[in-house]
């Protein structure tokens, strides 16, 4: 077994170092500035090309972005090579076009690590369409936000909080991706995709960075019965379907309460059965590594990758022998539903304002349609939960609140748990 790499970065270095202990030959790789890499004893090449060309039996593209790592994969699909890559940017991009590529081309495209790099569902999920015909996705799919979040909940502001992220390696120098929410709805998209949503975008995720949080943000929640976590989530129920990126209020009692600092967690729920649930670790060179040669593993042992991976499921779906998720014994087409707006959820608002009693707040919000169910005043500010509502109507009623002075935070409730 030879594979060639497509970047000799973190990750790539960590493929090439595990690479022989498995028994797998690296023999080239694809990098920018090969001055930058002496020390490597792979043959180095400025084009991908000769990487692909080079006799090798499987691409791992571990470049990052989409160019010109589309093209690349492209050209080794389309040469016969199966291609493994932990790229979320490019398969949120350009995933339904390159599956289609390895369709037609009859080779496997696996991407296990593009995704909770360390956490191996996907191919889990392979053979059962029925139990992963999802109606709501819900996760922790970035590590970094998730560590800096964890970190402000235990009184750190966010410049302290990233720069600890930053020491411990957990962080890249520029962290705008992880803390803009970008790089979690990348995933997203690609789990959209999955589930029958291949015209989605990154661009068509609703989402929010997690810079502006401070810890009395955290502490409103949690005198609700709850805390506050960069969730990124998806409904795929007809009349439903939204999506959201971003911080989310999540109840004591949901599983995701009870974890912490760079853990990634997915919940998917189908109208078939109880919710599952995966976690672990979501990124880092080692696991990330690891996850990668696992794929590299499944396209040479003789079995088609893409056949037995979600990626071709996602395939089979298109072409109509399972459209969409499973509601209620009908199948419901999600290929040309709208993400562009957070579900209809209940909501979490931390509002600061002195010239409101709660009895006039309450009446606010009922005669908006989204009336609290709860309201706890602290010291320096009020928080409410509301009854369920669409995001128009939450957003509507928190600017009418800050048009009246009021600093106001609103955050969407993930999981159906009660806060106490
Ligand atoms: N880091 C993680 O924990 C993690 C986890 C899961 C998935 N991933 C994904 O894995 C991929 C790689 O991540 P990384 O952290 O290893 O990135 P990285 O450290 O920035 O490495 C990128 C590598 O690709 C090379 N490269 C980039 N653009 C190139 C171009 N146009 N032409 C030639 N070479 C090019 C770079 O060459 P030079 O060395 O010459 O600059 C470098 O070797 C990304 O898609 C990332 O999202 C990362």
């Amino acid at each position: 077994m030879c594979i060639g790499l497509l970047g000799l970065g973190r990750i790539g270095r960590a493929v090439a170092d595990a690479a022989p202990a498995l028994g797998i030959e690296c023999r080239s790789a694809l990098v920018r500035e090969p001055r930058k890499h002496l020390t490597s004893s792979l043959t180095l090449e400025t084009d991908g090309l000769r990487v692909i060309d080079s006799g090798i039996d499987v691409l791992v593209e571990v470049l990052g972005g989409t160019e010109p790592a589309r093209s690349l994969v492209i050209g080794a699909l389309d040469r016969g090579i199966p291609v493994v890559t932990a790229n979320k940017s490019l398969m949120a991009a350009h995933g339904p076009e390159l599956r289609e590529v390895a369709a037609r081309a009859g080779v496997p495209l696996l991407y296990e690590a593009a995704v909770l790099a360390g956490v191996p569902f996907v191919g889990a999920l392979a053979g059962r369409p029925v139990m992963a015909s999802a109606t709501r996705i819900d996760g922790i799919l970035n590590g970094t936000s998730h560590f800096i979040t964890s970190a402000i909940e235990r009184g750190a502001t966010f410049g302290e909080a990233l720069a600890d992220a930053n020491a411990r390696g957990f962080a890249e120098p520029d962290s705008r991706a992880d803390t803009s929410s970008r790089d979690a709805a990348e995933k997203l998209t690609i789990l959209l995709h999955l589930c029958g949503a291949g015209h989605v975008t990154a661009a068509d995720i609703c989402r929010r960075g997690i810079e502006t949080l401070t810890p009395a943000d955290f502490a409103a929640a949690r005198r609700l019965g709850g805390s506050i976590k960069p969730v990124a989530c998806a409904s795929l129920e007809p009349g439903r379907c939204g999506s959201w990126a971003g911080p989310a209020f999540i109840a004591a009692g949901h599983p995701f309460a009870h974890f912490s600092g760079v853990t990634n967690a997915l919940e998917l729920r189908s109208a078939t059965g109880e919710p599952i649930l995966f976690a672990g670790p979501g990124a880092g060179p080692a696991v990330t590594a690891a996850t990668i040669l696992d794929d590299v593993h499944t396209c040479s042992n003789g079995s088609n990758g893409s056949a037995g991976s979600w990626g071709s499921w996602g395939s089979v779906r298109s072409t109509g022998s399972v459209r969409g998720a499973v509601v209620r014994g009908a199948r419901f087409d999600v290929s040309a539903a709208r993400f562009d707006q957070p579900p209809a959820s209940r909501w979490f608002l931390r509002i600061v304002t002195e010239q409101i009693s709660d009895a006039h707040l309450a009446e606010f919000l009922a005669a908006r349609n989204v009336a609290a169910a709860r309201i706890e005043r602290g010291a320096d500010d009020i928080a409410v939960l509301t009854v369920p509502a669409s995001w128009a109507v939450a957003q509507s009623a928190a600017r009418t609140l800050e048009q009246l002075g009021a600093f106001v935070t609103a955050l969407p409730v993930v999981g159906r748990e009660v806060p106490r």
